[in-house]
C-alpha cells in the first residue's frame, strides 16, 4: 500500500491545487486566448479532414462531426404532437445517441449494495473506479440505507435536469426562477445559495462534491438536499466514513486543504456518486489520456464535466448554468460567489480544460443539453 501511495502523493498534490480552482476554465478567458492563440486551428477540425480523407463521419471520440440541433427524423415523430415546452420524455439520451452511437443509457446515479457487480468500474482504482476501497464502500452504505432519488423524484415520468456550475457567468442574469423550475437542481461543491438565489435559484436536490469541497461551516448546508459524493483519491471514502459516523476525533488527512470536519446530514440523505461518470467523462467522452486507468497528467474531468455526464444518463432533459466565459463581461469574477477574477487562472495539471471544453461544445452544439447562460459556444476571445 504504501509504494502505491508514495508516487500518487505527489500527483495527489498537484490534483490539489487544481481542483481547487474547479471551474477556472469555464470562466477562463485567458487561459482560453492563451490555449487557442498557440493552436489557430482547433482540433476538431483537424480531426474533420482527417475523416474527410478516410471517409469517417465520426471524430476520434465517436461524436458525429456535422452537429446540428436537428432532430432526427423518429425523434421528430415521437416528439412531434407534443406541446410546445412540455418535458420530452427520453429526449437527451435519443439526441445523445444519434450524435454518438457508443452511448449505453443505463447507468445508475449512485451505488447502491449490488455495486461489485459495475463491470466498468470494479476493475479500475479511484477515481475511475473503486477497486480496493470495496469494504469500506459497503460499510457506507450500509450506514446510508438509501441508495435513490426521492420517491417523487423518481416517480416522474419526465425529469428535467439542471447542472448550475459556479461560473461568474451567472451574475446579473436573474436565472434563478428560471433554475428553479427544474424537476432536478445539481449544484458542486460550495457554491452557495443564500444570498444569491436571483441568479442561482433556491432550490437544491443535490450538492455534488469531494472532500476539500464540500462546505465547511455546518450552518450554510440547506435543508432537504442530497449530500452527494464524488470520490477522487482512496482517502477520500475514509472522510465519507468518518462524516457519516461522526467520528471527528480521528485527524483526516491526505487532503490539499482544510476539509469539513462535520457533514450535517443524516446518513439517509448520503449518497456516493457511481465513479463510472468519471471514468466515462474523461476516458471516452472527453478523450483524456488513459494512462493504464490510473490518475495522471491531464485526465481527471472537472466535477461539472461529471455532472453533466450523470445527467445525460439519468435526466429525459438537460440544462447547464454557469459554464463557460462570456466575452461580453470579460471583468466578470471567477465565481459568481467571490471577487476572485478571471486572472487568477493559471494552467492546471489534472484537468485539460481545452478538450473538455470540445466535449461540451459538442453537446451543446447538437442540442443535447440546453446552456442557459450561453457561455459553453460563446467565441474563445477577441
Ligand atoms: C401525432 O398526431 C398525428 C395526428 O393526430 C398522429 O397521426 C400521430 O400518430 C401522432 N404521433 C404520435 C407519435 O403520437
Ligand atoms: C490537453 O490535450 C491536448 C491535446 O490532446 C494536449 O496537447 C495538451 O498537452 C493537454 N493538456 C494537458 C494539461 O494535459
Ligand atoms: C452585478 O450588479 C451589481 C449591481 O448592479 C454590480 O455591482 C456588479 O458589479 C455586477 N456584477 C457583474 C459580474 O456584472
Amino acid at each position: 500500500m504504501m509504494s502505491i501511495m508514495k508516487p500518487t502523493r505527489n500527483l495527489l498534490f498537484a490534483l490539489c491545487s487544481m481542483l481547487v480552482l474547479g471551474f477556472l476554465y469555464y470562466s477562463s478567458g485567458k487561459l482560453h486566448l492563451h490555449v487557442w492563440g498557440q493552436k489557430p486551428q482547433p482540433e476538431a477540425e483537424t480531426v474533420v479532414s482527417v475523416g474527410r480523407v478516410v471517409g469517417s463521419v465520426f471524430d476520434k471520440q465517436g461524436f458525429l462531426m456535422k452537429l446540428d440541433g436537428k432532430l432526427p427524423p423518429e425523434l421528430e415523430y415521437k416528439y412531434g404532437n407534443l406541446s410546445e415546452g412540455a418535458c420530452k420524455p427520453g429526449y437527451v439520451a435519443a439526441k445523445m445517441t444519434s450524435i454518438y452511437p457508443k452511448f449505453v443509457k443505463p447507468a445508475s446515479m449512485f451505488l447502491d449494495l449490488n455495486f461489485k457487480r459495475l463491470k466498468n468500474v470494479n476493475n479500475y482504482l479511484p477515481p475511475f473506479g473503486f477497486k480496493t476501497q470495496e469494504n469500506i464502500i459497503e460499510v457506507i452504505l450500509s450506514a446510508t440505507k438509501d441508495y435513490g432519488l426521492s420517491p417523487e423524484l423518481n416517480s416522474l415520468p419526465c425529469r428535467r435536469c439542471v447542472i448550475v456550475g459556479n461560473g461568474g457567468i451567472l451574475s446579473n442574469k436573474s436565472l434563478g426562477s428560471r433554475i428553479d423550475e427544474y424537476d432536478i437542481i445539481v449544484r458542486l461543491n460550495e457554491a452557495p445559495v443564500s444570498g444569491f438565489d436571483k441568479d442561482v435559484g433556491s432550490k437544491t436536490t443535490m450538492r455534488i462534491t469531494y472532500p476539500e469541497g464540500a462546505i465547511q461551516n455546518p450552518s450554510r448546508y440547506e435543508k432537504d438536499s442530497l449530500f452527494v459524493f464524488s470520490a477522487f483519491k482512496p482517502q477520500d471514502f475514509r472522510w465519507l466514513r468518518q462524516m457519516i459516523f461522526k467520528d471527528n476525533q480521528r485527524g483526516v488527512d491526505g487532503f490539499w486543504k482544510s476539509v469539513a470536519h462535520q457533514v450535517p446530514r443524516e446518513p439517509s440523505e448520503m449518497r456516493i456518486l457511481n465513479p463510472f461518470f468519471i471514468q466515462e467523462a474523461s476516458f471516452r467522452f472527453i478523450g483524456l489520456p488513459h494512462n493504464n486507468g490510473l490518475m495522471g497528467k491531464g485526465n481527471i474531468p472537472t466535477l461539472g464535466a461529471v455532472a453533466i455526464t450523470m445527467a445525460l444518463h439519468n435526466c429525459d432533459e438537460v440544462a447547464v448554468a454557469g459554464f463557460g466565459y462570456d466575452m461580453s463581461t470579460p471583468h466578470a469574477p471567477l465565481h459568481y460567489y467571490e471577487k476572485v477574477k478571471m486572472s487568477a487562472i493559471k494552467e492546471s495539471w489534472t484537468h485539460n480544460i481545452s478538450k473538455e471544453k470540445e466535449f461540451l461544445r459538442k453537446l451543446v452544439k447538437a442540442g443535447v443539453i440546453t446552456d442557459l447562460t450561453n457561455g459553453i459556444l460563446a467565441p474563445p476571445g477577441v
